[in-house]
């Protein structure tokens, strides 16, 4: 079976998760989705990052110990995972002991190697972003992200981060989809062509951290713990290389620097083979603007889902956002695309045919006798999924499932041309065959809307009586067409429209 490794950056559990958390899950999930429904062997990963000086200091704040409050946001963002429905085959935690060792082991692999030495710190460090800045970077004395910064001198250990500059260029041209988009490359490569300095990856001046092997006094930066939580999983596994390297991390874009510059040079500098791919996707906005609590406009898409349901805010996180921009957040925008795309033209599409073959065709699929334009209409559907292929494989997710839309449109069109209903009494052969076409036509849109309305497609298919085992991507041919004869159940409704 083909592997598929994907993951989402591993989330800081200061506080509890919001938008930009499950939207970047989100992305993964409906990526995993679909790659299980087209027979891949998937392995997705997502977690908290837990230890580092933001997460120290707020649990300070809070007056709580760190680990009690690492574990009780831990346990908000396990539940908004699965309220989301997010199919994960693995919570890391960078606390967990597996962890642990097995980023020990690494960082005494990189001592071994000469890639880290001890040296001194004297620099701009922001904690917000768990950062350090050089001089240059410096704004009006904030961090280019509008952090706070603050000046650190320490003992410290560092990764010979400069000795990779030449290395990364090559990585980047050798592999063009290194990192996607496009143009947030031209950024790295510009970064990475500015010049590298070493990178202090210890601290001294706190505990909670990994410890360093051998010299306990300092801890490990949160950045190169957090990092290889990608590798833990696999750590001392008899088969690592099973789903090694991933195909994919999915990242913000704020945290691209980290993932298309320090974590290729790490691995390099213990021989593992390189991700294939890290894909940063851009932000949420409201009005324009980043969400932030002292602007008080973060929005909380777990009161979407309680309020309109979950595969709408699925849906809409999706398709709203081109993969990789930046979006603003409406709700106006959030009502206008559930309805149009979902109530209406596939709930809709679904209670019409079905309702009518239970009126008028005993609830049972009839026979059908295709004509030219017929068979040309179902293979275009067949088609749709080679196309959403093109599309994950770039992770146009919002791209993959406009074909799934151009679908259902074309579906609609058919039946209104084709006007069942006026051939009832004249020519019920045709009309069997129309409405033969149509179920045919939603069974296929059903299992390509899968991986993003997992619910409301396993609603549909229930109603065609497809099982289970029918709803892989494999199953999208003339070979496995819904059986004339077979029963329907009664219709319910799927997506009802949202009114206000
Ligand atoms: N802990 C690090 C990642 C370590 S990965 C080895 C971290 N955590 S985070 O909790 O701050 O955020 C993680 C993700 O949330 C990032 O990918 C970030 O882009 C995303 N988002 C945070 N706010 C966002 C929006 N407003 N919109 C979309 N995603 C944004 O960084």
């Amino acid at each position: 079976m083909k592997k598929y490794y994907v993951t989402t950056p591993i989330y800081y559990v200061n506080d509890k998760p919001h938008l930009g958390h499950i939207y970047t899950t989100l992305a993964a999930d409906v990526i995993a989705r679909f790659k299980r429904q087209d027979g891949y062997d998937v392995f997705f990963l997502t977690g908290t990052d837990e230890h580092g000086q933001k997460m120290d200091k707020t649990a300070k704040t809070k007056g709580v110990p760190v680990k009690q409050f690492c574990d009780e946001n831990t346990a908000k963002f396990k539940d908004a995972a699965n309220t989301m429905n997010f199919s994960y085959d693995y919570f890391i935690r960078t606390t967990d002991e597996n962890h642990i060792k097995c980023v020990q082991d690494i960082w005494q692999k990189m001592m071994d190697k000469g890639a880290i030495y001890l040296g001194k710190y004297a620099g701009w460090y922001a904690v917000r972003d768990e950062a350090f800045y050089d001089e240059s970077e410096i704004i009006d004395g904030f961090a280019p992200t509008g952090a706070p910064v603050e000046w650190v001198e320490e003992e410290s250990y560092f990764f010979r981060l400069s000795d990779y500059q030449d290395r990364l260029l090559k990585l980047y041209e050798e592999q063009p989809d290194f990192v996607m988009p496009e143009y947030r490359k031209n950024e790295v490569i510009s970064f990475v062509k500015s010049g590298l300095h070493d990178l202090s990856v210890s601290r001294t001046t706190f505990s909670w951290g990994i410890p360093v092997p051998n010299d306990p006094k300092h801890v490990m930066y949160v950045w190169l713990d957090a990092l290889f939580n990608y590798w833990t999983p696999f750590y001392n596994k008899d088969e690592p290389q099973s789903f090694w390297p991933a195909d994919v991390h999915i990242v913000g874009k704020d945290i691209l620097r980290f993932h298309a510059v320090y974590w290729p040079a790490f691995l390099m500098a213990i021989d593992l083979p390189l991700p294939k791919r890290v894909f940063a996707h851009g932000w949420w906005l409201v009005q324009g603007e980043k969400m932030s609590k002292s602007l008080g406009n973060v929005l909380d898409p777990l009161t979407y889902v309680e309020k309109y349901g979950l595969d709408y805010v699925r849906y809409f996180l999706m398709r709203e956002m081109p993969f990789g921009n930046d979006h603003s957040f409406s709700h106006e925008s959030f009502l206008t695309l559930c309805n149009s795309e979902l109530a209406n033209k596939v709930g809709n599409l679904v209670q019409r045919v079905v309702s009518f073959v239970h009126k008028f065709a005993n609830g049972v699929v009839p026979q059908a006798k295709f004509n030219d334009s017929d068979k040309a209409t179902l293979l275009e559907s067949y088609a749709v999924v080679e196309k959403m292929r093109m599309h994950i494989d770039k992770q146009a997710i919002h791209l993959a499932f406009e074909e799934v839309v151009k679908l259902a449109n074309a579906a609609n069109e058919y039946m209104d041309y084709n006007a069942p209903w006026s051939i009832r009494n004249t020519d019920e052969k045709r009309m069997n065959t129309v409405l033969y076409t149509l179920i045919e036509m939603i069974r296929v849109i059903a299992i390509l809307l899968k991986p993003i309305v997992p619910t409301s497609s396993d609603k549909i298919l229930d109603i065609l009586e497809i099982s289970q085992e029918k709803r892989m991507f494999d199953m999208l041919n003339a070979e496995n067409a819904i059986a004339s004869d077979s029963k329907l159940r009664e219709p319910s409704i799927i997506f009802p429209r949202i009114t206000e």
